[in-house]
């Protein structure tokens, strides 16, 4: 019997026609439409692969439908997407794309960074709407970056990616992890305790992993003990975040800005609390998303399918 992949998104038609040699492929034939969970929860149940995207949960509820299913294989470097406790009891492989996307999203923090720092979202709208009535002294004035006490909350291969290029901007870089992080080896970054990481950090990345440890770090005392003058940018995700605490901090002055990539549930939409905050620089989970990028990701999802339904090891599994 030929075994059955099942992709929930039209992605690169190369990585498509790679795994038609010799399975069955069924795409979900949307780039920017997930597959409806009704036809998920249809079509896995006789898949031997699958490859999700962050949109796709796959909890209990699938995994009891999903019988044959040998790999999950996700598009992205996080899988909080995925119920990693039922897949290991199902014996069921995971695997996610770590390494390809570390500098592309490495370098949408650092814009993040400077965007939220230099008010470019502000400076653009005030453009654009036509209000801007000329050069002042202090129009639209930022603040720098370079010399900047910046902390790393999470310090894995994108944090270290992102410290690297501070290097270049003389910033002195502190980071937070459990323990000493081997990404920080060749770094000048200093562990320090999350309290420290707060209290003289003018910017602080999230950067790290979402689990049931992390979730809801950066809530309302974590905002208290940050700069007024600080800047908070969240590339983790929005569970990370008790989002109500974050407004009422960047209303309340409690942090000067912040700048997100990610959100508790997604998409957000317009009518979304942050939406409108002029300190607020929102961009709609485009971390990883260079073109370059997004076809490593892909294709190092199909080599781990390739290699799990051909009885062999995956290149980047979940352990
Ligand atoms: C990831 O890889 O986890 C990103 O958030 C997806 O772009």
């Amino acid at each position: 019997m030929t075994k059955k992949v099942l992709i929930t998104r039209m992605i690169n038609k190369e990585c498509i026609a790679k795994l038609e040699k010799d399975f069955e492929v069924v795409v979900w034939p949307e780039y920017e439409i997930p597959m409806p969970r009704e036809k998920f929860l249809e079509e896995v149940k006789d898949a031997h692969a699958v490859m999700t995207m962050l949109s796709e949960q796959v909890d209990e509820e699938v995994l009891s439908l999903a019988e044959n299913l040998h790999v999950i294989s996700n598009l992205a470097v996080g899988y909080d997407n995925i119920d990693l406790e039922t897949a290991k009891r199902k014996n069921i492989v995971v695997t996610n794309t770590p390494e390809v996307l570390t500098e592309t999203t490495a370098e949408l923090a650092f814009t993040m960074m400077l965007m939220s720092a230099r008010r470019v979202i502000e400076a653009n709208k005030e453009l654009t709407d036509g209000s801007w009535t000329g050069w002042s002294p202090y129009h639209m004035a930022g603040t720098d970056v370079y010399g900047k006490t910046v902390g790393i909350f999470g310090m894995g291969a994108i944090g270290a990616a992102f410290a690297r290029r501070l290097n270049g901007f003389d910033c002195k870089v502190l980071y937070h992890n459990r323990s000493e992080s081997d990404y920080a080896k060749n770094l000048n970054a200093d562990l320090v305790s999350f309290d420290e990481l707060l209290n003289q950090s003018d910017f602080v990345l999230c950067a790290a992993p979402l689990t049931s440890e992390t979730k809801h770090t950066f809530d309302k005392t974590a905002f208290e003990k940050m700069k007024n003058t600080a800047h908070f940018i969240n590339i983790g995700r929005g569970g990370h975040v008790v989002e109500n605490d974050l407004k009422n901090a960047v209303e309340t002055g409690e942090i000067a800005a912040a700048a997100l990539d990610v959100f508790d549930k997604e998409p957000i939409g317009s009518d979304h609390p942050f939406v409108g905050l002029k300190n607020m620089t929102l961009l709609p989970h485009i971390g990883s998303a260079s073109v370059d990028t997004r076809d490593k990701m892909m294709e190092l999802c199909i080599n781990n399918i390739l290699q799990v339904l051909n009885g062999g090891k995956p290149f980047t599994p979940v352990e």
